[in-house]
C-alpha cells in the first residue's frame, strides 16, 4: 500500500524539480537575453540615432529661416500691422484651416484647460505668436526679438510629413479633418503625410516672393497664383528647376482628363520604406539623396547638395541656370545639414507605419489577396510585402497607362511604383501623384481597363478590401 504513495511522492519530487529547472534555465536565457538588449553596441548606437533623427525630423530648421523668415519675410504676415508686421496677421482659426497642426504635449495644462474651456480668442494673431513661443506648431518654429515681436520663421521636415491626432475634437469643429485618424490639435503622428496642409496658400501670403518670381522669370502676382492652384496636401518640388507649373494636358487610359491641371504632387507618406529602392512619385534617388535635396534645395536650409543631372539645361533649365546641381562649397562648420543625414535616415526607417485604421471586410480582403497576385497581376509591379519592386522600381508612363507631363521632370523620366501599404493614412487628396483618381474605385477602375483585366464588379470589390487591408 505504502510502495505505490511512495513513488507517487518521488515522481512529484522529480517534476517539481524539472520545472524548477526549466523556469530557472529559461530566467538566466532571458536574462542573457536582457543583457545582450543592454549591452549591444550596434542596438545603443541605432537608438542614439534615431532618437536625434527624431528631434531632427521634427525641429530642425537647418537654418532655413535665413530663406521662410529674412527673404521671404514670412514671420512679419503670420504677426499682422498690429503686432509690427504687415496685414490681418494669422490667427490660430486660420493657421488650422490651412492644415497648420497644434501639438498638444507642447502646450502648458493651463493653456490647454482654456483652449478646451473656449476660453481663448482662436482670432487673434497673438495666441499664434503664443503658440510659435512654446513651440507648439507643428512643423513652424517662431525666433523672437527681446521685445517679444517675431523676428523669424523656419520650417521642419515635420510640416509635410506629420500630423496628430485627434485629442481636442472641439477644436477642429468647423475646420478641415477629413481623416478620421487625424485632428487639428493632439499628439503627433510622424510619417502621415498632412494631406490638410495647404502650403501654397502659406507660402503665398509672404510679403516678398521676389526670389522666386526672379528665378521664375516672372512677377509676384503670377507666382502667387501658382501657389493658390496647389491646393492643400500638395508641394511643387520641381518648379523651382524646371518652371513647369502646370500640366498642358492630363491624359487617363487614353482619355485627356483636364488641360492646366498643377504640377503639384501629393504629399507622400514617407515611413515603410525601409528596403525600397527609390523614392519620391518619380523616383529622384533613395531617402538620404532626397532628404538632401528636400533639405538644401526646397527648405533652403544651409548645406551642401550634389547632383550633376541637374545641368540637363534642357529639362531643369532654372536648376541648370543658377548651379543647383553642385551648391557652393560651404566651411564644414557652416554646413547644418550634411551631419544630420545619418540620423535622419535612421529615423525615417524606424517609424513603424501605423496598421490600416478603417475597417476591412477579411473574407473579401483574403478574394482580393488572389486577384491581387492572380487576375489583377498587382503584384507584378507591387511586390508583396514591400508593397513596390525589389530593385530599380521605376515604370514608363505608357506602363500605368497616364501622361507623362510629371515623369518628364525626373532625371530618369518615369513613375516610381508607389509603395501601397497603410494607405488608409492617406485618403485625403485622391491617388496617383496628382491625385487624379478619388478613390480606389477609381484606381481598380483604372487599372481594369489600362490592363485589359475584365474584373467583375465583385471582385473589384475584392481587390479594394485588400487594399484597405495592406500594411507594412
Ligand atoms: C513643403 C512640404 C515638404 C517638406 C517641408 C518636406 N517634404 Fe518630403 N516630400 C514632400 C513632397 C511633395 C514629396 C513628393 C515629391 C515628389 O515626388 O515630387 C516628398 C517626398 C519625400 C520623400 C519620399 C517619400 C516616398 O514615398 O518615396 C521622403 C523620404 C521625404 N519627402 C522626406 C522628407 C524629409 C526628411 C524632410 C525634411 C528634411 C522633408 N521631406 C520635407 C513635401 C515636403
Ligand atoms: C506596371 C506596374 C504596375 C502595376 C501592374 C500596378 N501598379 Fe499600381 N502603381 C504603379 C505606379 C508606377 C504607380 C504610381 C503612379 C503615379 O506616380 O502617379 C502606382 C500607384 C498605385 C496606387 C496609388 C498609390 C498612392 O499613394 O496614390 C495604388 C492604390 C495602386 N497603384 C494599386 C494597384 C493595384 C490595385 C494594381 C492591380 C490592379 C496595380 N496597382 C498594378 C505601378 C503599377
Amino acid at each position: 500500500m505504502s510502495q505505490p504513495r511512495f513513488r507517487l511522492h518521488v515522481i512529484v519530487m522529480i517534476a517539481v524539480l524539472l520545472l524548477a529547472c526549466i523556469i530557472a534555465v529559461s530566467r538566466s536565457a532571458r536574462a542573457g537575453a536582457d543583457n545582450n538588449t543592454r549591452h549591444n553596441p550596434v542596438v545603443d548606437n541605432a537608438t542614439q540615432k534615431v532618437l536625434q533623427g527624431e528631434q531632427i525630423f521634427r525641429f530642425d530648421t537647418f537654418g532655413d529661416e535665413a530663406f521662410w523668415g529674412d527673404t521671404l519675410k514670412l514671420h512679419q504676415a503670420i504677426e499682422g500691422a498690429k503686432l509690427g508686421g504687415v496685414g490681418p496677421g494669422v490667427s490660430p482659426k486660420t493657421a488650422l484651416a490651412v492644415g497648420l497642426k497644434v501639438d498638444v504635449d507642447a502646450l502648458p495644462p493651463n493653456l490647454l484647460q482654456q483652449i478646451e474651456k473656449g476660453k481663448v480668442n482662436l482670432d487673434d494673431p497673438a495666441v499664434t505668436l503664443t503658440l510659435l513661443k512654446l513651440n507648439a506648431v507643428v512643423g513652424l518654429t517662431g525666433s523672437f526679438n527681446p521685445s517679444g515681436t517675431l523676428k523669424s520663421v523656419g520650417i521642419q521636415c515635420a510640416l509635410c510629413h506629420s500630423t496628430v491626432d485627434n485629442s481636442i475634437p472641439a477644436l477642429c469643429a468647423g475646420q478641415i479633418t477629413p481623416n478620421p485618424a487625424t485632428g487639428c490639435i493632439g499628439h503627433r503622428l510622424d510619417g502621415w503625410a498632412n494631406r490638410d496642409l495647404n502650403v501654397g496658400a502659406i507660402v503665398a501670403v509672404a510679403p516678398d516672393l521676389s526670389v522666386i518670381a526672379n528665378l521664375l522669370s516672372t512677377d509676384q502676382a503670377t507666382v502667387r497664383k501658382v501657389l493658390n492652384s496647389w491646393g492643400p496636401g500638395k508641394f511643387d518640388a520641381e518648379l523651382l528647376l524646371d518652371g513647369r507649373a502646370f500640366n498642358p494636358q492630363q491624359v487617363t487610359d487614353g482619355v485627356v482628363t483636364g488641360t492646366n491641371v498643377s504640377g503639384a504632387s501629393l504629399i507622400p507618406p514617407p515611413f515603410g520604406l525601409g528596403g525600397v529602392n527609390l523614392h519620391t512619385w518619380i523616383g529622384w534617388g533613395s531617402v538620404p539623396h532626397w532628404n538632401a535635396f528636400v533639405a538644401n534645395l526646397e527648405m533652403h536650409g544651409k548645406g551642401r547638395f550634389f547632383d550633376p543631372r541637374l545641368n540637363n539645361a534642357a529639362q531643369f533649365p532654372i536648376a541648370a541656370a543658377n548651379g543647383f546641381a553642385d551648391l557652393p562649397h560651404i566651411n564644414p562648420d557652416d554646413d547644418l545639414i550634411t551631419s544630420k543625414l545619418a540620423a535622419l535616415q535612421l529615423y525615417q526607417l524606424s517609424i513603424p507605419a501605423p496598421n490600416p485604421t478603417v475597417p476591412f471586410d477579411k473574407a473579401a480582403a483574403a478574394r482580393g489577396d488572389e486577384l491581387f497576385s492572380g487576375k489583377a497581376g498587382c503584384n507584378n509591379c507591387h511586390a508583396e510585402p514591400l508593397w513596390t519592386e525589389p530593385g530599380w522600381n521605376l515604370h514608363q508612363p505608357a506602363d500605368v497607362c497616364i501622361d507623362s507631363f510629371q515623369a518628364n521632370r525626373g532625371p530618369d523620366m518615369r513613375y516610381r511604383t508607389s509603395p501601397i501599404g497603410a494607405l488608409s493614412t492617406h485618403f485625403t487628396g485622391g491617388f496617383y501623384h496628382d491625385g487624379r483618381f478619388a478613390d480606389l474605385n477609381a484606381v481598380v477602375n483604372h487599372y481594369d481597363k489600362c490592363m485589359n483585366l475584365g474584373l467583375s464588379g465583385s471582385e473589384k470589390g475584392d481587390l479594394i478590401q485588400y487594399l484597405l487591408s495592406l500594411k507594412f
